[in-house]
């Protein structure tokens, strides 16, 4: 007998997509199973915001095959389980974030009230209040509500937390890791790479439309246990050469080691003269240069 395995929330395979002569997305595979975060990085301009709309079924993908739960994109019942937050939204001027959400909600069969995404997403005291005037972070916290306001399965967010303060970033990252642990999925994009380590577990970098990185963050930061150590010197002292340490600010250095334990022990020995020693190890940002730029030919 056959059992069906059920459908994973996302499944892209080849896609591809031109604009004109701009090749914006060139062979990107995704997946996603139930209960896990994907961080979608690359730089300006490297087709994520492209990529989405393909997944989400708002444009067609040139070659490639999309499904969401087993759905096409823009099927009814695809869109019945995801939420987004496109990049940019505009909303009309006249109406209210709990017209909106109202309005939203009609389109779901188990949406959650508004009440409960304004106290989510702080939106407490505009719940009620005309759209005109609102500043840049209180229209993205309402685009933010939208994507949850169905009861969602599958998330995807285009830099949602871009102009956000930073007590709204915090609450997003909250009720994103929630969201997460109770087994919804979701595709996060951002440049904020704090951002991605606080909600994400995997993550899948593209350039110029080409994947370039893929894995969990876990094995991304395994690939490189270097620490960076950090110290000040008094003024017109030098580090010794052994530590091939660069200056920061003045009378400040850093050196980067595997063994910083060692590191230290012989600046120690050495008799350097240091004050305000710091270790820490490289950020996720650093890592991913680091293995990007061994694998340049
Ligand atoms: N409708 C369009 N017509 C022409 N070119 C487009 C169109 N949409 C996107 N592009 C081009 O495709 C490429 C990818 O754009 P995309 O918006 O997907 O990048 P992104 O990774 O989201 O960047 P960002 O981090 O700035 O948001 C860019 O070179 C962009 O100029
Ligand atoms: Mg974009």
């Amino acid at each position: 007998m056959i059992h069906s395995q059920p459908q994973p929330p996302l499944r892209a395979r080849g896609l591809t997509k031109s604009f004109g002569a701009v090749r914006a997305v060139n062979g990107v595979d995704l997946d996603l199973a139930p209960g896990e975060a994907l961080g979608f990085l690359g730089p300006n301009g490297a087709g994520k915001s492209t990529v989405l709309s393909i997944l989400m079924g708002l444009r067609p993908a040139d070659t490639g095959e999309v499904a969401l739960f087993g759905h096409a994109p823009d099927s009814a019942a695809a869109r019945a389980l995801f939420g987004a937050t496109p990049q940019s939204a505009g909303f009309p001027e006249q109406i209210t974030p709990r017209e909106l959400l109202v309005y939203a909600a009609a389109h779901h069969r188990a949406p959650r009230p508004a009440g409960d995404l304004a106290e989510a997403f702080g939106l407490g005291r505009l719940i009620d209040r005309h759209m005109a005037g609102f500043s840049g972070g209180e229209v993205r916290r309402v685009a933010l509500a939208l994507a949850f306001v169905g009861n969602p399965r599958l998330v995807f967010l285009d830099e949602p937390t871009t102009g956000l303060d930073t007590a709204a970033q915090e609450g997003f990252q909250q009720v994103a890791r929630d969201y997460v642990r109770q087994g919804g999925a979701l595709v996060l994009t951002s440049h904020h790479w704090d951002e991605i380590e606080a909600v994400c577990d995997r993550l899948t970098m593209i350039d110029r439309g080409e994947p370039v990185l893929d894995g969990t963050i876990d094995a991304i930061r395994a690939r490189t246990r270097v620490n960076r150590v950090t110290f000040a010197l008094p003024d017109g002292r030098h580090p010794p050469a052994w530590l091939a340490a660069g200056a920061t600010t003045p009378g400040h250095w850093q050196a980067e080691s595997a063994d910083s334990d060692a590191l230290i022990r012989r600046m120690v020995a050495d008799g350097v003269p240091f004050t305000a020693l710091a270790v820490r190890p490289l950020d996720l940002k650093d890592i991913i240069t680091r293995i990007r730029n061994e694998a340049r030919p």
